[in-house]
């Protein structure tokens, strides 16, 4: 019972594939209260039915380029907890033309909704956190392998990933004072709504099981697994890191 007495908002849950999906099932067996959000009235209901028995647990919407949303998820939480233990941040997007296209390509409007929605939201977020995490508290982020090299389709995604990992790192710097821990896991590719969006998912996954050193591909309960100890007590010397859970595929060089 790793997550005992702890409350945790757990944003990105679209469907029981969504990696927050992963990671909230990690953290309900070591006993956090969970808060949810969803993105739009589209998803509301695949989430109200992945969360509508979990005991104490709240289902609020949160389209992240709303503040007025934000505000509220945030307001309903000290409402309800008092307090806030975790967030667990795993949301992206990018116009499907721009994972497409050649990166050089990139309209500026596509390029800026992107960065938005997939990086500066964490910034927002974390802001709003900041405040209930009275006692110190844990912030995790979904990243990926196209942050730091070419990877084909991935283009404007790639940018919005490399700023996400900076901005763990200047974010954990303002945070580490109060107690607040910030980190990245790097996923390997896995089946989701997102992944969908960005060119052949299941070739990348058959390179993966091919070249990487575990010869085969991540599985979402093994992200879950590592949101759980990164929002736990044993991880409380790490922040402002990213890591890979990717079987190790990004070892590798020829
Ligand atoms: N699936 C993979 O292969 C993989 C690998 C590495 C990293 N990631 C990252 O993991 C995270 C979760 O993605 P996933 O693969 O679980 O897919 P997913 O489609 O299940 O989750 C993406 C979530 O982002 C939310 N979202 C998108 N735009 C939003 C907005 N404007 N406001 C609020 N929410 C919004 C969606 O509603 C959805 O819940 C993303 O950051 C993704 O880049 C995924």
């Amino acid at each position: 019972m790793l997550l005992e007495n702890k409350i945790g908002l757990i944003v990105g849950v679209a469907n029981q594939r969504s990696i927050a999906w992963a990671c909230a099932e990690a953290c309900l067996e070591h006993g956090a209260k969970l808060a949810f959000t969803y993105q739009n009235e589209r998803l509301k209901e695949k989430v109200e039915k992945l969360t509508a028995n979990i005991p104490e647990s709240l289902l609020l919407p949160c389209e992240v380029t709303d503040q007025s949303q934000v505000d509220n998820v945030f307001a309903e939480i000290e409402k309800k907890y008092g307090k806030l233990d975790f967030l667990i941040h795993s949301i992206a997007f990018a116009p499907r033309e721009a994972l497409s296209e050649e990166f050089l390509q990139t309209s500026r409007e596509a390029f800026l909704t992107a960065l938005e929605i997939s990086t500066y939201s964490l910034t927002q977020l974390s802001r709003a956190a900041k405040p209930l995490m009275k006692d110190g508290g844990s912030i995790v982020t979904m990243t990926y392998y196209g942050a730091e090299k070419v990877v084909q389709n991935y283009n404007v995604m790639g940018v919005a990933k490399a700023a996400l990992e900076a901005s763990v790192r200047y974010l954990a710097s303002d945070l580490g004072k109060y107690n607040i821990r910030v980190n990245a896991i790097s996923a390997g590719p896995i089946k989701t709504l997102a992944a969908m969006g960005v060119g052949d998912i299941g070739k990348m996954q058959q390179i993966v099981a091919e070249r990487s050193p575990l010869k085969r591909n991540v599985q979402a309960s093994e992200v879950g697994n590592t949101a759980l100890f990164l929002v736990s007590d044993l991880s409380s010397a790490i922040t402002g890191e990213t890591i890979f859970v990717d079987c190790g595929y990004n070892i590798m060089g020829i």
